[in-house]
């Protein structure tokens, strides 16, 4: 677990920034941002402390679910710059030593794809098979439906030949025919393009659906997974995928390839970050904690990818009715800020109500669960959402640099949030001054959870803090101890722990100043204010609390 170890399995304690081109930041006045914007901005990226960008699809696209409908795998949608543009991006990202990895989105095409055009243009078509066809709209089952605001139906039918063809979300997103060799070489083809640009991996979309189709009689569907990691490792070794998997803990250790951990390397953990959303709404650390305690440990080399929230909406439908509810009331009580019965269109500030202190407790909380942390763009300067936009738009608005907006010389193309989230309140220019800032306190959890390996690679207990408000953890690595407490509830404790193993050893607090004593027997007392947070690294006495990590040649 020293550097030279955390190094070659970079993604174990990465850090990733979740963005979109086009919302990020305009490059020539157009209003809609573009590579060459992004790059402008890679310094801000580095200084922040991430560790590899995920870009979403910057693919051609009529656009209609925001790039995640291509109609060309092997480009860059024109309005965000060119080929050339995203290579002087990807340079100067590696310079600044930045990774990179973008959507895959391969379980379907956009309907306007030159693929399904031929595919649909007649039944013998030489491309017909890319797709799925049936004669019959098969029996849907309600409950499959994604976007049941739009779709009452997995099958649509295509006039011309008269037949049906499967669309696992939107009618205009044919599937693609995985169990078809040609489709299976062409992804292949489309993975070893890119990375011989230079990405280091794909956040691989909707993994379930993409591998649905393949007829388990016929071979194992999860072996395309298998296949993918194999050439992506022949191509280049620490590549990975990072795959959107939301299903439950016990389904899901197939996605990593069981036991063996060759499928995908990372999976985004769905569960956690909806358990935690009913910490937050309850003020009781019980469901998170439980999480904690089911979540099954990852292949060896594999990892899990925590967040809070992604582009997507805040969905909820791993809780129960009950449950969801529940948070509903807390943080999205109106129709409007709900979307399709199951999730919130709304980023995370606003839900906390812009408690300062609540959203930063929520980020350390985030920072501290094992796992690799997954930030979605203006995250860390408490972007708000706009209500006004379509559906998940409402969270997917211009990042705010300056007063003044800062997205371009333009007007953006999307519109900012206005009022307590508008750009005059929120922006970057402004919390770069201000050491209280979200910005300054993300830059400093960066910079904790990279100098803690224990926290992603360490082993994880959640132990008995007698509060329910309290979520009190600790992570163990070659000798070294962090221990982390997080008070759920807006009301000051005194909290008693047991620390085995620890008598004696000095804790310091690493994100405020405060050293604490453990004596013999292990049991102490430490304060924690409303929505506090600590986190402490245990060191004995004669090694300096710096030394004491699993990064150093001598920990504890
Ligand atoms: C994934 C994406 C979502 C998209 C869908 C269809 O769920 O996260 O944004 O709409 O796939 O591609
Ligand atoms: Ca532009």
């Amino acid at each position: 677990m020293r550097p030279t170890y955390t190094s070659d399995l970079w993604w174990k304690n990465a850090v990733i920034y979740c963005l979109d081109v086009e919302t990020f930041k305009d490059g020539n006045g157009d209003g809609i941002g573009d590579f060459r914007g992004l790059t402008q901005e890679i310094d801000y990226l580095a200084g922040l402390g991430v560790t590899c960008l995920w870009l979403m699809p910057f693919y051609p696209t009529p656009g209609k679910d925001d790039g995640y409908d291509v109609t060309d795998f092997y480009s860059v949608d024109p309005r965000l710059g060119t080929l050339g543009d995203f290579v002087e991006f990807m340079r100067t990202a590696h310079d600044r030593g930045l990774r990179v990895i973008a959507d895959l989105v391969v379980n379907h095409t956009s309907d306007q794809h030159p693929w399904f055009l031929e595919a649909r243009s007649r039944r013998e078509s030489p491309l017909r098979d890319w797709y799925v066809w049936s004669d019959v709209p098969e029996p849907d089952d309600k409950s499959q439906i994604v976007f049941p605001d739009k779709e009452d139906s997995v099958w649509e039918f295509d006039e011309k030949t008269g037949q049906y063809y499967l669309h696992s979300f939107y009618r205009h997103q044919p599937d693609l025919n995985v169990a078809n060799p040609a489709v299976r070489d062409e992804i292949t083809r489309v993975l070893g393009f890119w990375m011989e640009l230079g990405l280091s991996g794909f956040r691989v979309d909707a993994v379930p659906f993409l591998i649905e189709n393949v007829d388990p009689e016929l071979a194992d569907p999860h072996d395309f997974l298998a296949d993918l990691r194999a050439f992506m490792t022949r191509r280049k070794g620490d590549s990975v995928l990072l795959g959107e998997v939301n299903v439950p803990y016990e389904d899901l250790v197939t996605y990593f390839g069981d036991g063996l951990g060759d499928q995908v390397t990372m999976c985004f953990d769905f569960i956690g970050m909806q358990r935690a959303w009913l910490s937050l709404a309850r003020g009781d650390a019980g469901p998170l904690a439980s999480a904690l305690r089911e979540r099954p440990k990852p292949p060896k080399d594999c990892q899990w990818a925590t967040f809070l929230r992604n582009h997507d909406e805040l969905t909820l439908d791993k809780l129960t009715e009950e449950e969801r509810q529940e948070v509903f009331r807390a943080f999205g009580p109106e129709k409007s800020m709900q979307v399709f019965g199951r999730g919130l269109r709304r980023r995370l500030p606003p839900m906390l109500g812009g408690d300062l202190r609540w959203i930063k407790m929520a980020y350390s909380l985030l920072f501290s669960l094992p796992g690799t942390p997954v930030l979605f763009y203006g995250e860390e300067i408490g972007l708000g959402e706009n209500l006004e936009a379509e559906g998940r738009m409402a969270v997917r608005v211009p990042m705010q640099w300056a007063p003044e907006g800062g997205f371009g010389r333009g007007e953006p193309e999307r519109t900012m949030p206005d009022g307590a989230f508008g750009p005059e309140r929120v922006n970057v220019a402004d919390q770069k001054r201000d050491p209280g800032s979200l910005l300054r306190w993300i830059q400093l959890l960066i910079e904790r959870y990279r100098e803690c390996p224990e926290l992603a690679w360490g082993s994880c207990t959640v132990l008995d803090a007698d509060h329910p408000a309290v979520l009190a953890h600790r992570c163990d690595a070659d000798g070294a101890t962090v221990v982390i407490l997080h008070n759920l509830s807006d009301t000051a404790r005194e909290v008693g722990l047991t620390l085995d193993g620890l008598d004696g050893c000095l804790l310091t607090d690493l994100l405020e100043d405060g050293t604490t004593r453990v004596p013999d027997g292990g049991r102490v007392s430490l304060h924690l204010g409303p929505h506090g947070c600590r986190w402490l690294r245990a060191s004995a006495p004669d090694v300096p609390p710096e030394d004491a990590s699993a990064k150093s040649e001598h920990s504890r």
